[in-house]
């Protein structure tokens, strides 16, 4: 496995691998790997030749009071994963390598942004649309792999590819969660025990939705006073948002017809964990 930290290094591998007609598949993460970042690079494995991976905690995503400074970090494990689940290349840039001094070009897809995580972090998504196109035209891949977790996240994305005309197929994995329910996050790694028990009761008011959707229920606002409900009997949570809204253009439904994305976003403790579900799949 080989680890570029300059553009240019990375640029060269991808380049090489391109020109001996390889597919080349990219999974971008911000590192401190798990469960759920494994299985893209799985997907990615079985639909590409070759399989690179970035590393990048990218500061602009993250607001003045969130948790930059203190998102985990262990690149030296990483690589180990990485180089166990066979990735070629991982490429793990500085921020001045991202960002040059006097950076002022943004990609910004209108509208999605402000919707989800985008309406309680504001330039959260401008931030994640503006590093990942960086990645894309560093990289070049055939294919990127995205998570489902990140459902906004991927619906951006998407939307960017298309209307930026870039020639990357945008693959989309199912969530991958723990036993009892809780989707895996990096951000897990804060939670002391009481918290994650508590963060069960995300998974909750999502499972709360559907079995009442499995029982006929349509509307979005009894769906979404369930979900309230169930989210109450933990006093210790705090509710950002909970949406039933369109998958592709993060619109609010007032009923579920076709595929519709469930949405929740809430502090256990200080730690701001989402997770959905997809109803009429
Ligand atoms: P990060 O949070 O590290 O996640 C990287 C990818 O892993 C995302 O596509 C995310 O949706 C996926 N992922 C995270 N938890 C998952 C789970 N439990 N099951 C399935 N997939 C999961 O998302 C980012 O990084 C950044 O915003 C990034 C796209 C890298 C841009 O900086």
């Amino acid at each position: 496995m080989k680890i570029a930290t300059t553009i240019a290094d990375m640029r060269a591998l991808c380049c090489s691998a391109k020109s001996s007609g390889k597919r080349l598949g990219l999974v971008p993460t911000m590192g401190a790997l798990h469960a759920g970042h494994l299985s893209l690079v799985h997907a990615a494995r079985s639909r590409s030749d070759v399989v690179a991976a970035s590393i990048f905690v990218n500061p602009t995503q993250f607001g003045p009071n969130e948790d930059f400074a203190r998102y985990p970090r262990n690149l030296e494990d990483d690589c180990t994963i990485l180089e166990r689940e066979g990735v070629e290349f991982v490429f793990a840039p500085s921020v001045d390598e991202m960002y040059p001094k006097g950076a002022v070009t943004w990609v910004r897809v209108e509208g999605l942004s402000d919707r989800l995580c985008g309406k309680s972090r504001p330039g959260h998504f401008r931030g994640v649309t503006t590093v990942v196109a960086k990645l894309f035209h560093i990289v070049e891949p055939d294919s990127a792999f995205f998570g489902q977790k990140d459902a906004a996240q991927h619906a951006i994305i998407r939307h960017m590819v298309r209307d930026l005309h870039m020639p990357i197929t945008i693959e989309v994995c199912p969530i991958v969660r723990e036993a009892d329910g809780l989707a895996l996050s990096s951000r897990n790694a804060y939670l002391g025990a009481a918290e994650r028990k508590s963060a069960l009761v995300l998974y909750r008011s999502l499972m709360r939705v559907q079995h009442r959707y499995e029982g006929g229920e349509r509307d979005s606002a009894a769906l979404i006073s369930a979900a309230k409900n169930e989210l109450s009997t933990d006093a210790t949570v705090r509710l950002d948002y909970f949406e039933i809204v369109n998958p592709d253009t993060l619109e609010p439904q007032s009923r579920v017809e076709g595929r519709t994305l469930v949405a929740v976003a809430a502090f256990a403790g200080k730690t701001r964990l989402i997770d959905n579900v997809v109803l009429g799949a």
